[in-house]
């Protein structure tokens, strides 16, 4: 019988890598059905999904009243293209402006896109309401950033695996320092300076957590250098961190906000800039777009799985038991863990081995015991599941990590 079970896992991982692009290390499990903080994979086998597809199932696996909300609008208009208008794109637009309380969306469909509205819109800005230089305009970025693939963003990456080989790599940015506001002053000297984009919580590079102030400090600077404060909330935002954005955290709203990834509960690819209309109304008709953005489907999706995070109070269970689950870490009693570190349920690990795959291991030993997660920059570890998670249910999780954890003696 485990034979036949390993068999039937290799056949799909076989066929995938013989015909799909080798642009990902995936865990070797073959996932099929999820519902809520569960999946299963192709042999029926149940786990904890600890890492929420990147922070993009806050609201569960086919939470049905977003999947409702997909295949009712599904059966009537999916794609009309911005050459009309549709019946759902005010109501969306009305909707999620009141909710983050901006004058203006600018609708996407990819995280990356979002981030490439975002930075077209300040140098937008840069150039007509700042009054910079034609081609002059510069935007600050922080070491170990993640903000998305394409050429553009790569050319302002930090991190050798995204960037080498794809050259030659676009102007107009510098790399400072993160969590240093001091790198931020020296930076904003430079009169061509237009924007700061950032991270509130650095989700890639390890769930990096800048010190408190952090933000309100560098939004403040910000302001003072009439620069546009650019939070970048693919990861950290819509409920994960336990408040709705991260910056929330220090009351901060950011000039120009960029969403993505749970914006639609995980069902498809969903983005959005917001910002007011000073920055937003600087691109006119035809200087920006895309085919499916603000397309209807996303528009009822987007509602619902927004509604969903309040409804439920995702927020609130994000913020309790995710301090609950570092607290639950913080007593597993092993040499192997070195520090703890997250926000509420944006939360990761930092693995002490000298085996340099020692976190890949034991991402592999809590998939044996029903519990999937995935390294990122080689030894940390993320924990994110899905915001709806128990603190029964984290109970039994952190059984499953510590028991795990034995893999590497
Ligand atoms: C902070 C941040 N920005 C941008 C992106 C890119 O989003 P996408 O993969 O949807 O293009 C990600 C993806 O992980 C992210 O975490």
């Amino acid at each position: 019988m485990q034979t036949l079970q390993h068999t039937l896992t290799e056949q799909f991982i076989e066929r995938e890598e013989k015909f799909n692009a080798h642009n990902y290390h995936p865990l070797p499990v073959v996932i099929e059905r999820g519902q809520g903080v569960f999946v299963w994979d192709v042999e029926g086998k149940k786990y904890y999904d600890f890492l929420s597809g990147y922070s993009a199932i806050n609201q569960g696996h086919c939470h049905p009243k977003i999947v409702g909300a997909m295949l009712e609008q599904a059966q009537k208009l999916t794609l009309i293209s911005r050459a009309f208008h549709s019946n759902l794109l005010g109501e969306f637009a009305e909707y999620i402006t009141s909710y983050f309380g901006y004058d203006k969306v600018l609708p996407m469909n990819t995280g990356a896109e979002a981030v490439e509205t975002a930075l077209k819109l300040a140098r937008k800005w840069a150039y007509e309401v700042k009054g910079i230089p034609e081609n002059q305009a510069k935007i600050l970025v922080c070491n170990e950033n993640f903000h998305g693939r394409t050429i553009n963003i790569i050319s302002f990456s930090t991190d050798p695996d995204a960037k080498n080989g794809f050259g030659p790599f676009n102007p107009g940015y510098e790399v400072i320092a993160y969590n240093d506001t001091n790198a931020l002053a020296l930076a904003l000297k430079d009169p061509n300076v237009c924007g700061f984009l950032v991270e509130p919580i650095q989700g890639e590079a390890g769930v990096v957590v800048p010190d408190e102030g952090y933000l309100k400090t560098c939004f403040d600077m910000c302001k003072e250098a009439n620069v546009l404060f650019i939070a970048d909330e693919i990861q950290s935002g819509l409920a994960r961190t336990g408040k709705m954005l991260a910056c929330d955290h220090e009351n901060v709203k950011a000039d120009i906000l960029i969403l993505g990834k749970a914006l639609s509960g995980g069902t498809f690819p969903v983005s959005a800039v917001l910002c007011n209309d000073d920055i937003m109304l600087t691109i006119k008709a035809g200087q920006h777009g895309s085919t499916y953005g603000g397309n209807p489907m996303a528009c009822k999706v987007t509602i619902a799985a927004l509604q969903v995070l309040k409804d439920e109070q995702m927020c609130e269970n994000a913020e309790i038991v995710g301090a609950y689950f570092r607290e639950e870490l913080r007593t597993i009693n092993t040499p192997y863990i070195s520090l703890v570190r997250g926000k509420g349920l944006l939360n990761a690990v930092v693995i002490q081995h000298s085996d340099p795959d020692a976190a890949w291991r034991l991402c592999l030993e809590m998939k044996e015991h029903g519990l999937i997660a995935k390294p990122t920059h080689g030894d940390k570890i993320r924990f994110s599941p899905p915001l709806m998670i128990t603190k029964n249910q984290i109970d039994e999780c952190v059984k499953i990590i510590a028991k795990s954890l034995s893999c590497l003696d």
